[in-house]
């Protein structure tokens, strides 16, 4: 069977930065940009221009220097928002609008006061709009998640029929199981007449973490891309974890997807992320976690020294981390701490190591973790008495 390519539509610079505290200048937005470029993603989501100037010009110079990917502007479905997101993007080599409006009954009445039928109008209207002033178009139609299915279809149809290239299904609230999306995206695959003339995608938000597997089953079920975001940074709990998606992508090829990710970057571009965001990654957070790669309790030290794949599902360097770590803590064995000792340059047999693990707990017992400073204190006592 072919392998299905996945787009991947980064929004780090757009969603993610809706995140309090996590706003960019326009100089930082490049350079995560170009490194966005450099990771191999499809689309980069490079602002909302009409929501501040300093906006428009981020957008405006990130257009000017991606020379493969995408690069897409947000708007609401108002003429202002489209007219002004085609100017900030008329230097891209390949711009992209990215309109939309509320899908969900709660989002028509309580947002927009008014009807579905209007609804319809309006995107329609404004998919035509961005159709005439660039060729890609993608439409969201907000909280999709909570979105009526059979009005959904209707939507998605209309604006297919306007000239949208891209629908995207976003669960904005985060509300969904991953069976119910999939079957939504199912759904529309399965009822909208021109579905086969627009991509199918996937934007997912975090509040009940389940963004990446909820993502996971809209290409499942015939989504082609999804929206997601570096260390899941966004609004709220946050979007879809690009590191994440398209790890399970890379790690499952029995699913039959692939991405264009040099995964070698992962790593580096989480830490230029977090370093220019000033937003620490949580050191468990998969794939770019300080732990991900980190042993600590002595069963999986153990085995993970006979065999790395005992514990390891991936390598560290296949995802740009620092080497796997043995961390040594009252939890740890004899073999870890015999490892870490030859790391540090001695050499003990089976008998001293005995005698020293005792010593070691000792220790251990009154940290968090045994540094290599505590190893060689140890080994310098113990070879003192030896002698
Ligand atoms: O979560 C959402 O619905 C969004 C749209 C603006 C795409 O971010
Ligand atoms: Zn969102």
């Amino acid at each position: 069977m072919a392998e299905k390519k996945i787009d991947i539509f980064d929004t780090t610079l757009r969603d993610g930065e809706q995140v309090p505290g996590c706003k960019l200048n326009t100089e930082e937005k490049i350079e995560v940009a170009l490194a966005l470029e450099e990771l191999g993603v499809d689309i980069i989501e490079a602002g909302f221009p009409i929501s501040s100037p300093g906006d428009f010009a981020s957008v405006e110079a990130i257009s000017k220097v991606i020379k493969n990917a995408t690069v897409c502007g947000l708007t609401r479905s108002v003429q202002k928002d489209i007219e002004v997101a085609a100017e900030a993007l008329k230097h891209a080599v390949r711009p992209r609008i990215h309109t939309g409006i509320g899908s969900s009954d709660i989002h028509i009445k309580h947002k927009f006061n008014t009807t579905r039928e209007a609804i319809l109008e309006r995107a329609a209207k404004a998919t035509k709009l961005a159709r005439n002033l660039v060729s890609d178009v993608e439409f969201f139609c907000e909280d999709a998640g909570r979105a009526d299915n059979a009005f959904l279809a209707r939507l998605v149809e209309t604006v297919i029929a306007a000239g949208a290239t891209v629908v995207n299904i976003p669960d904005t609230t985060g509300y969904c199981l991953p069976h119910q999306y999939g079957e939504k995206i199912a759904y529309l695959v399965n009822n909208v007449s021109n579905i086969d003339k627009a991509i199918i995608s996937c934007h997912c938000h975090n509040d009940l973490g389940l963004a990446t597997a909820n993502s996971i089953a809209g290409i499942m079920n015939g989504a082609r891309q999804i929206e997601c975001t570096i260390n899941g940074l966004g609004e709220r709990a946050g979007n879809t974890s690009l590191e994440e998606v398209v790890m399970i992508i890379k790690k499952h090829h029995a699913l039959g997807f692939y991405t264009n990710i040099n995964t070698t970057q992962l790593n580096p571009l989480s830490r230029l992320v977090s370093d220019t965001m000033r937003m620490p990654v949580q050191p468990n957070k998969a794939i770019v976690g300080s732990n991900a790669f980190a042993h600590s309790s002595g069963i999986h030290q153990d085995g993970f020294l006979k065999e790395a794949t005992t514990y390891e599902i991936m390598t560290p360097e296949e995802v740009g981390a620092e080497t796997s770590k043995i961390v040594l803590t009252a939890r740890s064995g004899r073999s870890a701490l015999a490892y870490r000792f030859q790391k540090l340059g001695h050499q003990f047999n089976r008998n001293d190591i005995d005698t020293l693990y005792q010593q070691f707990l000792a220790v251990a017992d009154t940290k968090k973790e045994v540094e290599d400073a505590d190893l060689n204190i140890l080994a310098q006592n113990y070879l003192h008495v030896a002698v």
